[in-house]
């Protein structure tokens, strides 16, 4: 093998290596969104989902209103009547799939309320899976006048699926709105934030660019129920809840209570991507529903509309706090821009439709904002005709990246390491923004109960061997993320997914570690690694690709064996000599191909890393069957 670090070399973009969060699996409410109470506004289609009434000794009853005109984006909310001298009334709620409490932990609670007759004294009990109080705390005075009321409770014990019951005493009615209870160890400690551990799992990513809020989610079931960004943003209170597109399709563990609050909304994305130092690319509608479903699409004459959306999210993001969405982000936080650069227009549309909506874009948003990249989709590899079709329509379109997507079989990324390899270099750059290998279940099988059991070494070591074409070919793929990114092991909807959790634990698939490995040693240059002169693709079972770090001087090889063999290679260097330094080999691999990482065994594919010694222009690397291998060398 011969590492040319003198050879013909491309720019790795900053950008390479990223993540793509959709509210899929319930990654969002449920999930990193920290929240613990479902339905906190009554806002679900069924107004009590996630909340039962509790009569200890007392009585009372409760009543959802409806504020039919000028409360459009928060309509319900609860009406308590007490009759309790003795004992309490009240409610309980569910969480989503229980509540994950942590010993000793101070949880932060917070409602809005207001007392509409009587004297109650509230009471806030967090109890575990069978009803016992683990901690409790009584709630303020309620007075007259809609307010937000707040306390703290901590807990005695641990406990995966609790809940929590809201307690009145005494005889009077008040009502309720946005029940709210969130740890108050969140991402950066911030009210109303983000699970550390989810956040923390991507940050060790160093993603180069967050992709939100999807996939499918961006287009809606029908164009009523798209992802509107300007219904995120601005006061919790104040956004719009709607149904999550992934509440019936693909069922499986979410029957129905599937909705989106959107805690975690556009503000929220792109303060995120600032926290773990990645580019923000939000996608936005551009008047078309999804077509696995409705296939809705807007009026011509209302396209407009969608791309003024497009244009004030640019302002939002990056405009003068002077101006409406700009004095808008100044004031939920973050006077500053946000450096929004990339702007994804549709997602999977495959319509021929699309073009021609994708174009009215192009025209406003290319005039007014050069400085954005837009990206352009194909969607889905396996569409065949509608995917060759689309890309006919776009290779002479000012996009700047064509989004691919390809859930496939690990054959098929392993067959396809080359497949950038003679790509078309005039015209728009690629973003493989979904991929991951789908194995099946093998005939006669029965199919895996647990949820992580998709996320084989098989999978990752295939999407490995891929990744070094992606790599390769750098000078034309700029972006790149696995998808989906996260799923809760009690309520997802698509698998395999890179990182499962339930309500207090997570644990990064070798999926997961397929791309930590990619992305933390990206490199700034791809130079040439060939065997016979020939850049490896896959002959005889071996992928290789590598990248220079010019600040840091370090060669980055990556070597993929999807053998069932060791193989020792001597690799030479040319156009350089080894410098002092340490050397190192990361290994990723497992005893089965089978195998899979759990959250009760979280580490049984995860890489290790080993000192290496190389020569003065050479480096003898030893690879496992089945593995994946990253050599950094420093180099003069
Ligand atoms: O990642 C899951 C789904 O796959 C996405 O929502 C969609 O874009 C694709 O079909």
């Amino acid at each position: 093998m011969t590492l040319k670090v003198n050879g013909p070399q491309s720019e790795v973009q900053p950008t390479m290596w990223g993540i793509f969060f959709e509210d899929i699996n319930f990654s969002a409410d449920g999930g990193i969104y920290a929240e613990l109470v479902k339905n906190r506004s009554f806002e679900f289609t069924e107004p009590m989902m996630g909340w039962k009434e509790v009569k200890k000794e007392g009585t009372g009853n409760v009543l959802i209103v409806n504020r039919e005109s000028g409360h459009d984006a928060n309509p319900r909310y609860a009406h308590i009547t007490v009759d309790a001298a003795k004992g309490s009334y009240g409610l309980f709620n569910e969480g989503f799939r229980g509540m994950g409490f942590k010993k000793e932990t101070l949880y932060n609670f917070s409602i809005l309320a207001r007392s509409t007759g009587g004297q109650l004294v509230g009471k806030l009990l967090l109890l575990d899976d069978k009803g016992v109080v683990i901690g409790q705390t009584t709630l303020p005075a309620v007075g007259k006048e809609w307010k937000q009321y707040t306390a703290t409770v901590k807990t005695d014990r641990t406990v995966a699926k609790g809940g929590i019951q809201l307690l009145f005493a005494g005889n009077g009615a008040l009502d309720i709105d946005m029940v709210s209870l969130f740890p108050q160890d969140t991402w950066k400690q911030r009210p109303g934030g983000l699970r550390n551990d989810l956040v923390q799992l991507l940050a060790d990513l160093h993603p180069g660019f967050v992709r939100f809020p999807g996939g499918c989610i961006v287009e809606g079931r029908d164009l009523a129920n798209r992802y509107q960004w300007k219904k995120t943003v601005g006061k919790v209170e104040d956004r719009t809840l709607i149904v999550n597109r992934w509440n019936t399709e693909f069922a499986h563990r979410a029957p129905g209570d599937y909705f989106q609050s959107y805690g975690l909304g556009f503000y929220e994305y792109f303060q995120l991507s600032e926290d773990i130092g990645a580019a923000p690319l939000p996608i936005i509608n551009c008047g078309m529903a999804c077509q696995f479903n409705t296939g809705e699409v807007a009026a011509d004459e209302d396209v407009a509309v969608y791309i003024q959306d497009a244009l004030d999210l640019i302002e939002f993001a990056n405009g003068s706090t002077a101006t409406k969405w700009g004095g808008l982000r100044a004031e939920m936080g973050h006077p500053a821009p946000f450096n929004l650069r990339h702007l994804g227009v549709g997602n999977e549309q495959w319509d021929s439709q699309y073009v021609a909506r994708y174009q009215r874009f192009e025209e406003v948003l290319k005039a007014k904002h050069p400085e954005i990249k837009l990206v352009s989709s194909v969607g889905p590899f396996s569409s065949g005709e509608r995917f060759d079709y689309l890309w006919s329509k776009l290779k002479p379109s000012k996009a700047d990246l064509v989004d691919e997507h390809y859930y496939m079989p690990p054959e098929w990324f392993l067959k396809n390491a080359d497949r950038y390899d003679n790509y078309e270099r005039k015209g728009p750059k690629i973003f493989s923004g979904e991929y991951a290998a789908h194995v099946k279940t093998p005939k006669g099988q029965k199919e895996t109960d647990t949820a992580e059991g998709r996320n084989t070494w098989e999978s990752a070591l295939a999407e490995a061997a891929f990744m070094t074409g992606l790599e390769r070919n750098a000078d034309i793929v700029q972006m790149a993320s696995y998808a989906p990114l996260l799923a809760h092991v009690d309520a997802w909807q698509w698998r395999p997914d890179l990182i499962w959790f339930d309500n207090l634990r997570s644990v990064g698939t070798p999926n997961y570690y397929v791309q930590r490995l990619f992305s933390n040693n990206k490199g700034t240059h791809t130079i040439p690694v060939t065997s016979d002169g020939q850049p490896l693709t896959g002959q005889e079972g071996i992928y290789a690709s590598a990248t220079i770090d010019k600040a840091e001087h370090r060669i980055l090889l990556k070597v993929v064996n999807a053998t069932d063999r060791a193989v020792t290679y001597k690799v030479a260097l040319e156009g350089a000599v080894t410098a002092k330094g340490a050397a190192k080999q990361t290994v990723l691999t497992a005893k089965n191909k089978t195998d899979f990482n759990t959250l009760e065994a979280p580490s049984v594919v995860v890489p290790e890393e080993q000192i290496i010694t190389p020569g003065k222009n050479n480096v003898s690397v030893s690879v496992k069957a089945n593995s994946l291998n990253i050599i950094q060398v420093p180099y003069k």
